[in-house]
């Protein structure tokens, strides 16, 4: 049985007159423990298929199957605890919170989920010497780097251990020494047996993946090839 599985799927926008149709009839097949990178040019459907994956959304029609559950039939809080409990997000934009120090940015998953104080600081700390970020642990967002806080993120988005990380253009906004490093951290998570899915542009950071799928106006070339 597939970890994650796309049958069909059409996601459809509503804007005032118009629609948009970002997914149109899309098939994919996730195993356990793969690496795959999702590659397309601009508006082709990947962060649309992203947040599928991720439990943000609901298809408009056919099915997501994310570790047996159909996302189509959760309710808003259903999907809040799947999303908690499987799946950690990467963003390009780090989306870490300016006010908070790393530590309390790492912890914050873990509070939504009622992990107690000492836990979530414990647990806090050794994500981000998992990162490398040890003698960071009280700094805010402003007082790092973009590698660094990137870093601080891949640490928030294990704060719940989950099945699945989501990446999308992890490496967007770093430059190549330091986007290697946060490739290098994906593909140790990997090694740990995540499931890593990657939205990139660059060929170079696809190459870490063992599996590409294309995306093009919302269809999916090649996605039950492995
Ligand atoms: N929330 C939204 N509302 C309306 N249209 C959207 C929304 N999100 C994405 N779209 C549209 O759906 C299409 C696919 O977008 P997206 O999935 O973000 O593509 P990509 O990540 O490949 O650039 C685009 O035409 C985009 O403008
Ligand atoms: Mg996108």
């Amino acid at each position: 049985m597939a970890l994650i599985q796309l049958d069909a799927v059409i996601k459809t926008y509503e804007m005032g007159e118009t629609t948009v149709k970002a997914l149109r009839g899309t098939d994919l097949t996730i195993d356990e423990g793969e690496f795959i990178a999702i590659m397309g040019p601009s508006g082709s459907g990947k962060s649309t298929l992203m947040n599928m994956i991720g439990a943000l959304d609901k298809p408009t029609d056919g099915n997501v199957t994310v570790e047996d559950q159909d996302i189509g039939e959760l309710t808003r809080s259903e999907l809040a605890v799947l999303r908690s409990r499987i799946v950690g997000f990467v963003f390009q934009q780090f989306n870490l919170i300016s006010t908070m120090t790393a530590m309390e940015n790492v912890a914050l998953p873990m509070l939504f989920r009622g992990v107690s104080r000492k836990e979530r600081h414990d647990r806090a700390k050794k994500l981000l010497d998992r990162v490398e970020l040890g003698d960071r642990y009280t700094h805010t967002p402003q007082e790092l780097s973009g590698g660094q806080q990137q870093r601080v993120s891949i640490a928030r988005a294990l704060a719940n251990d989950p099945d699945i990380v989501l990446a999308d253009e992890p490496t967007g906004n770093l430059d190549t020494d330091t986007g290697d490093r946060v490739m290098d951290l994906l593909t140790e998570l990997n090694e740990d047996g995540k499931t890593i899915i990657m939205v990139t542009h660059d060929p170079h950071d696809a190459e870490y993946a063992d599996r590409i799928v294309e995306i093009q106006d919302g269809v999916i070339k090649n996605g039950d090839e492995s």
